[in-house]
């Protein structure tokens, strides 16, 4: 492999999980042999340990997405920190992983917020495909492949509604992203992170 082909990485990431579809998309990376990024909320893991256990059998990455995904920048720092450990532990229990990474509900970060992170690499995007819209599947891969370039990350949701056109859309996402010789890779590979167990 050259170097040029091992650096044109992507990322899918997948937030507001786990939900009543995530095993389905799950079932679909592993078809496509496919690593993603599930950052996932941490009261709705209850009755869905299993899915966590699932995602870290199979290589994907989870991250932290605080407890009931309120706008952090609206919080005290104490409340900050709350809506992450007890994700943290949640997980923990779950799956016998800790992460290290977190996303902010709506991308919301501040000086406030910043400072209550620490031990949490927060990671944003750059490619929005606003599929919590819900489009068609066919729009949710165009407007994901439009932005898409090495480094990537795309923003997709496993939760928070009905998912079903994003589940759709992720084999023509992925179909493209390799036809543009694009490779779709956990945020650890991506970010070029020790991976932490
Ligand atoms: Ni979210």
């Amino acid at each position: 492999m050259r170097r040029s082909d091992k650096t044109k990485m992507v990322a899918l990431t997948f937030d507001d999980g786990p939900w009543d579809g995530t095993d389905q998309l799950l079932n679909i990376l592993r078809r496509l042999r496919v690593k993603a990024s599930f950052f996932v909320i941490g009261r709705q893991i209850a009755g869905r340990e299993s899915t966590l256990r699932r995602m870290r059998r199979e290589g994907h990455v989870i991250g932290n997405h605080s407890w009931s995904h309120p706008m952090l920048t609206a919080l005290p720092a104490d409340r900050v920190r709350e809506e992450l450990l007890w994700t943290q532990s949640q997980i923990q229990k779950a799956s016998g992983y800790e992460p290290c990474l977190m996303r902010p509900p709506y991308g919301a970060l501040s000086d406030v917020v910043m400072p209550s992170l620490k031990g949490f690499r927060p990671v944003l995007w750059d490619v929005d495909a606003a599929d919590w819209e819900r489009p068609p599947a066919e729009l949710i891969a165009e407007r994901s492949l439009a932005g898409a370039r090495p480094g990537s990350i795309i923003l997709l949701h496993d939760g928070g509604g009905d998912r079903s056109q994003t589940i759709a859309a992720v084999p023509k996402i992925v179909k493209g992203l390799r036809r543009r010789g694009l490779s779709p890779v956990t945020l650890t590979k991506l970010l070029g992170l020790r991976e932490r167990h």
